[in-house]
């Protein structure tokens, strides 16, 4: 998609720049337009070198007018998004004046329209500002509220201009076409569980729990409504609809079958332990040499999952994990089958650069149609690439035993 990136005159333009280079990264093209009084911020080469393109800073500037691309930009964008945006630029363009490239081009595009709004605070709140910013929504212009903090001018207050993620997120959601896991529930499981022997010991194991959060955020971020059931980890889950802290295979368990029947789809990327040793009420004493715990397996929430669905022919969509370290592919296939799931994610956790703990991942992703294997890469694109596969699923309704995810 092409994205024309306006960028005005304020403190904030430094950020544009990697606002223009995370669009970039989504696979976009850039240009910038400049306006006069942004290029005292930051200069036009910076935005040149990162967009490999002509930057736009002026309407008439010599040897600019012969350039057809530059001229037909206001019908060939998909989208304008103008970070940071001053008081100054937010008033032209609801008055309709087109004084400059920027707001000429604001007039001519019919492209969706995206504004970062930043200024000092007491402006933002001006109603000048503010009946300028309520004439833009509902003309459909789409607005990244600015952030809370210290701003320049050392005010502390709303102004800042928002952070360039949640900039590039918002432009995503409006270049994005239309997912069908808009609206749907789609239950995830992440991170490890631990399996208490005694009051203070646990066997646990090496997830993180990265695969799982990566997994929810783009499913959030594709208008799912997400329940995160997450055993113990350090990290942060991202912020989404539900989130549920579990500890044992039994409470995630617990958790994830008393939801599933709401769900739409279930994605199991929690390594679940297999067996849990049996509790003493108090701390094991230093004793003998070797010790001797007895361990009971745990529930397959999956493979659960997986019969229910079979005997009553319908359910949600499940996807799995199969964390191997030897005959990766042949197992997971064999994974598919018994436990009856949609799809099957297998990566090889005997990598250092892919499955626990790390940020990046490389996966075979193992369905009806076959196994399909992608290369290394984050585990944030990886999870892009697992959702896309659950779109068609749920689009094409192909799942293993025939019963077709719940619907509506
Ligand atoms: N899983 C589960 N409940 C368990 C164990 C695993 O739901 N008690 C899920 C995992 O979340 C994963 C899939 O089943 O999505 C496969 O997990 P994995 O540990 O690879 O397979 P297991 O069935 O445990 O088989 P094995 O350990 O023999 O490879």
């Amino acid at each position: 998609m092409l994205i024309a990136l306006g960028v005005t005159g304020g403190i904030g333009a430094y950020k544009a720049v990697e606002v223009a280079r995370g669009l970039q990264k989504h696979g976009h093209e850039v240009v910038a337009v400049m306006t006069h009084s942004a290029t005292r911020f930051v200069g036009p080469v910076t935005f040149e070198a990162i967009t490999r393109r002509p930057v736009i800073t002026d309407q008439f500037a010599e040897g600019m007018n012969a350039d057809i691309e530059h001229i037909a930009i206001a019908s060939t964008i998909d989208l304008l998004l103008i970070a940071p945006a001053t008081a100054n630029i937010i008033g032209k363009l609801a008055n309709g004046i087109a004084d400059d490239f920027l707001s000429t081009l604001y007039t001519a595009t019919r492209a969706p329209v995206l504004i970062a709004p930043a200024m000092n605070s007491q402006m933002f709140a001006h109603a000048a500002v503010r009946k300028n910013l309520d004439t833009l929504v509902a003309r459909g212009a789409r607005f990244v509220e600015p952030g809370e903090g210290y701003l320049a001018c050392g005010w502390i207050g709303k102004g800042r201009l928002a952070e360039p993620d949640e900039i590039i997120a918002a432009a995503e959601e409006i270049l994005r076409p239309e997912s069908p896991l808009r609206g749907q529930r789609v239950l995830v499981t992440a991170g490890p569980t631990y399996e208490d022997f005694d009051p203070v010991r646990f066997i646990g194991n090496r997830s993180s729990g990265k695969m799982g959060f990566a997994l929810a955020a783009e499913a959030a971020h594709r208008g799912a409504e997400v329940s995160l059931i997450v055993g113990p980890t350090e990290l942060e889950p991202p912020s989404v609809r539900e989130v549920v802290r579990v500890r044992t295979a039994s409470e995630m368990h617990q958790a994830v079958m008393s939801r599933a029947s709401d769900m739409h789809v279930v994605i199991m990327a929690a390594a679940v332990a297999d067996y849990m040793p049996e509790r003493a009420p108090q701390k094991v004493p230093k004793g003998a040499d070797t010790l001797t715990l007895v361990l009971h397996k745990t529930p397959d929430i999956l493979g659960d999952l997986g019969h229910r669905r079979l005997a009553s022919g319908r359910g949600p969509a499940l996807i799995g994990f199969a964390a191997e370290t030897q005959d990766v592919v042949a197992r997971a296939i064999e994974k598919r089958a018994k436990k009856h799931v949609d799809l099957i994610v297998a990566n090889d956790v005997a990598r250092t650069d892919a499955g626990f703990d790390v940020d990046t991942n490389a996966v075979t992703i193992v369905t009806a149609d076959g196994a399909e294997s992608l290369p290394l890469q984050s585990k944030t694109n990886v999870a892009g690439e697992i959702l896309n596969r659950v779109e068609r699923l749920l689009s094409g309704s192909r799942s293993a035993e025939s019963a077709s995810p719940v619907r509506g």
